[in-house]
Order: C-alpha cells, then structure tokens, then sequence
C-alpha cells in the first residue's frame, strides 16, 4: 500500500486482495490472532467530529494489534488556537507511528499528509470516507463471493463523501453503481464521464424504482451530513422520494441486501421494517469496520505483514 490511505484512489485491486485476505483470517481469529503488529507503536486519532463506529473500532482494532491509541479531539490541541496543520503533522511525526484523522475539509488531511512522515488515514473527510467503503466492498464480497458485475444502487445525496467514495470503489472493483437522487443531489458531472469510469460502470438514474430495478444491493446513507444542518428541513423534503423502504425494495432482485454506514435516521432515509428486516447487513458492515481497519493497519504498519 502507499503511505497514506486518503481516498479509495490511492489503493489496488492488488492491495484489496491483501486486505480482505487478511481481515478475513483477524475476523476468523479475533482474539486468538496470532501476530501482534502494532506492538511498540502508538497511533493518534485526531477528530474535529462526532464519531461511534470509526473511533470505536479504530481504538479497539490498535488495541487487539497490541497498538496504543492516542485519542485527540482537535480542540485538545494547539491546531484549535491557530498552530498550523504543517508544525503539528512535523511535531506529531516524531511522536507517533501513525495518526488516523477525521476533518471536516478534506484538503486539511491532504495537507496534514503532505508533511507528516508517518502514515495518516482518512476516517472521514467532508468529501471521502475510504475506511467505510472498504469495509463495504469486504461485506458485499462476503456476502456475494465476488465484486465485479455487482449490481448496486445507491439512494439519496449522490454528492455526499460516502457517494464519493462508492464511486471510487466501483471504478476500482467492476461494479456496476446506480446512483439516485433529484438533480441538486447528483455526482459531481466528471465521476459520470464514462473516460473515468475504470472497470465500473457508474450511472445517476433519478427515478428511484427504476434505480433499484434488480439491484443485488441496496445503499443509503443519512440525508442530512454533519456540516449541513442547517439544510434538514429541505432536504428532507427533497429527497423523501428516495426512501429505502418496502416498494423500493420491491423493485430490486429477489435476494437483495440493504446497505447503511450508519448512523441512520429511521423513518428518514430508512424505514424500520427494511433496516430490521433479514434482508438488512447494516450491522455486519458496522462490525466489519474492525476487522477491516486492523488489516489496513497491519498493511501500513508493519512490513512483515506480507512476508
Ligand atoms: N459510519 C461511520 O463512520 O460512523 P461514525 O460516524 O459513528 O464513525
């Protein structure tokens, strides 16, 4: 893998292969794993958001590595009275092994990464969410056996960091991603230009039903992102047509699976019979952020990993 994990962009099939490999054996074993490849290093985490899942998984994932996490909210640190990103990812780089981030504008990662000599890992940005989408593609690989020809609909803000990242994973495993949402809420026009699509087929279909039409997953995502509160209302209303509920679920194949990064709004973008329902993975994927972001880790971290 390359230094950093900021966006999907930066990893291989090759990479992937590595990854799912070895998340699989750390799920199998959980605690009887083996291999402690974080022993002797301290990794800091460094969120200016709320956070369950990620900070969760990412303390407790160090920890099982034989890793120590160094919480850090951002207000805690002289960046949140004026000391640059530059200074503190040089000072926090003689420290630290890694340092695991979670921003608001994903150019402050970029930057931070830029002068950090240590790994830093995305945990979300307002624009990528690399950590989750990998996790994503493992759980439908899971479940599916495979990724290339997968058919995925994703429902909701096609323009938010998880759609961004969707969009990255399916140019880099062959997924066919059917994105869905009114006009206002599309992808950003270059990730539809069919020169960028990689091995995926990427397509905006804003009708829903047909959207979802024979989809092996479906995916959606809270509609209101932190950073956009002040939207609730309208988006709400908006985008109440792409409800993942039992019609729309109709539509899809037979043995569909539902997708969430959670948190969700139940009632909002998801109702409860379908987040509750057989066919819903949502806590598989929760659970799998552990399992996932301790073979990432591994791979960043300890270079005996491969051998
Ligand atoms: N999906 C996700 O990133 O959850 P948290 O915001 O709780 O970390």
């Amino acid at each position: 893998m390359q230094k950093d994990l900021l966006t999907v962009e930066e990893v291989t099939r090759q990479d992937l292969d590595n990854i799912f490999k070895l998340a699989t054996k750390m799920k199998l074993e959980r605690l009887d794993y083996p291999v402690r490849h974080l022993a002797g290093k301290s990794i800091g985490m460094i969120f200016s958001k709320s956070s369950t899942r990620t900070r969760v998984s990412f303390e407790v994932g160090i920890r099982e590595l034989d890793g120590f996490p160094i919480f850090l909210d951002q207000n805690d640190l002289q960046l949140g009275r004026g000391e640059t990103i530059k200074d503190t990812a040089l000072v926090l780089s003689r420290y630290l092994h890694a340092v695991v981030i979670r921003t608001h504008e994903h150019e402050e990662l970029v930057e931070f990464a830029k002068f950090a000599h240590i790994p830093v890992i995305n945990a979300l940005t307002n624009m990528f969410h690399p950590c989750q989408i990998i996790t994503d593609l493992f759980t439908i690989f899971e479940y599916s056996e495979r990724l290339d020809g997968i058919k995925l609909c994703y429902m909701g803000d096609c323009a938010n960091n998880t759609a961004n990242s969707l969009i990255l994973a399916a140019r880099l495993a062959g997924i066919e991603l059917i994105l869905s949402s009114p006009e206002k809420y599309k992808p950003r026009t270059s990730y539809l230009d069919p020169d960028s699509m990689g091995a995926g087929k990427i397509v905006w279909e804003p009708d829903p039903m047909k959207a979802a039409e024979n989809a092996d997953y479906i995916y959606t995502d809270v509609w209101v992102s932190m950073g956009y509160e002040k939207e609730e209302k309208e988006r709400n209303r908006e985008l109440r047509p792409y409800q993942v509920n039992p019609k729309i679920v109709s539509a899809a194949s037979p043995s569909v699976k539902i997708m969430h990064c959670l948190p969700a709004r139940r009632g909002e973008e998801i109702t409860d019979d379908v987040i509750d329902s057989h066919k819903s993975i949502v806590f598989d994927q929760a659970e799998n952020r552990l399992h996932v972001q301790k073979a990432i880790l591994a791979l960043l971290l300890d270079e005996e990993t491969l051998k």
